[in-house]
């Protein structure tokens, strides 16, 4: 990115503060968030697709100091859970602004998302209709929905992270029947009204061809539901899941890009279904958080072991691992890493990031080449490591998740607290018994 670099000394500066500098404030690790990229990237997807409507993917990375930036910045929020909900409300976001996400929302959830006045409500099964149904009813108010539908695309992607094809938990199929018929009763449903469909076919895509493909099935959908009822339905959104590069062989496109393309698909698409183009809109969690977020380590242990053929790797232990980042052990996601505080003449060697957790998958960065010299007591950054890390983070093996912070013009500003062992401490019900309760 423009502003994480490599100064003259080879010391990495993020925000005009080195790596050293920010770790003496905050400890290690800590996750570093680069706010003037952050939000150059969310106002870049805002302008790029001007007259869409630009959803946040709460879930890559929410607190509420990014909900506030992205408010400034003009977007709007994807919130899939009860927990995203009130941090989006309690930093004061818009609730117009927000789309309810979620396979399983509890009554709690959707109770507070219809009595706050959030915008959308993406309808995820039949029985969430019914229940819908009886909230509205109960309460006196409308939900504005939109059908999250299947549409059977293949993303190339990795399994975990495809959601698109039919044998899996989201949404309502198209080729099954289920949408349409989801659809209808919505469009009867007296408190309900049905604003659009919903689709979102996996994460970290690089190609435009499964977008192609929804857009067609789901435009489809749109014509077949005017056959049966009448009515155009005005939205449309595409989702999110467009990929970044953690890697030098990752090469994404541009938001302007994606924009360009995604622009002609549907247009073409609407013009072989005879309809006018609707309001469009997509969810970039990961374009936005990830590439603006870097985690900083500091190494403890320098190992070299013998793999065969008279060679050698390097395992680096750094004082975190799969507990503050879970992608490389669960989807064998790929990063990269850098001696973060010093610049160094020595000859670069096979090295492997290694965790301190207590399996063998704790890997951080499988393959890099890193200074010969490496060596207890340096920091090792990790680039793009701002989305679906510390979302994701654990206490595997009892331990406190990092901070998060973020770095502008030299001014480092807390944005989540480090975790402290006394905070585990006291959940633990043998240690911190809570009288006024039994759970
Ligand atoms: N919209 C919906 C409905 C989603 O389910 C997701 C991601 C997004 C938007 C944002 O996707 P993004 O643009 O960030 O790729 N933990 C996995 C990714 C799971 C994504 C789940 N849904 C990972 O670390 O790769």
């Amino acid at each position: 990115s423009d502003t994480v670099d490599r100064g003259a000394g080879g010391v990495l500066t993020i925000g005009g503060l080195t790596a050293e500098q920010i770790v003496e404030q905050t400890g290690s690790p800590v996750y570093v968030i680069d706010e003037l990229d952050f939000r150059g990237r969310a106002l870049s997807w805002r302008e790029a697709f001007a007259g869409w409507k630009v959803y946040y993917a709460a879930k890559s990375f929410l607190c509420a100091t990014v909900a506030r930036w992205i408010s400034e910045e003009g977007l709007n929020l994807d919130v899939s859970s009860h927990g995203e909900l009130m941090v989006a409300l309690r930093a004061g976001f818009d609730p117009a602004r927000l789309a309810l996400h979620g396979n399983n929302k509890s009554d709690e959830v959707l109770r507070l998302a219809l009595t706050s006045g959030v915008g959308r409500i993406v309808v995820d099964s039949s029985d969430e209709i019914g229940r819908l149904e009886r909230l509205t009813a109960e309460l006196g108010v409308r939900a504005s929905v939109l059908i999250r539908v299947t549409t059977g695309v293949e993303a190339h992607t990795h399994t975990y992270i495809a959601t698109g094809h039919e044998d899996q938990k989201f949404g309502l199929s198209i080729t099954g029947g289920q949408a349409l018929v989801g659809m209808v009763r919505c469009f009867h449903s007296p408190n309900i009204d049905l604003v659009g469909i919903h689709s979102h076919i996996g994460s970290q895509i690089f190609d435009t061809h499964g977008f192609e493909v929804a857009a067609r099935r789901t435009l489809k959908l749109v014509s077949q539901f005017r056959e049966a009822t009448g009515v155009t339905l005005s939205e449309l959104d595409l989702g999110g899941g467009f990929g970044i590069a953690y890697t030098a062989e990752d090469t994404p496109a541009t938001a302007a890009d994606l924009a360009a393309s995604l622009k002609d698909i549907v247009a073409h698409e609407c013009r072989g279904f005879g309809l006018d183009v609707p309001q469009l809109s997509v969810e970039p969690g990961r374009a936005i958080s990830g590439p603006a977020g870097t985690a900083i380590y500091r190494v403890g242990t320098v190992k070299a072991v013998e793999i065969g053929g008279g060679h050698t790797r390097r395992y680096v232990s750094v004082d975190g691992g799969m507990s503050d980042n879970i992608r490389p052990a669960l989807y064998a996601a790929e990063y990269s890493a850098v001696l973060a505080n010093r610049a160094s003449d020595a000859r670069p060697v096979l090295s492997r990031v290694v965790g301190l957790h207590c399996e063998g998958g704790d890997i951080l960065v499988r393959d890099v080449f890193l200074p010969g010299d490496i060596r207890p007591g340096d920091l090792v950054a990790v680039p793009a490591s701002g989305a679906y890390s510390r979302s994701m983070a654990s206490n595997y093996n009892y331990t406190p998740r990092p901070p998060v912070v973020a770095v502008r013009d030299g001014t480092l500003t807390p944005l989540i607290h480090r975790e402290t062992l006394d905070d585990l401490l006291a959940l633990d019900a043998g240690l911190s018994p809570r009288h006024d309760e039994v759970e």
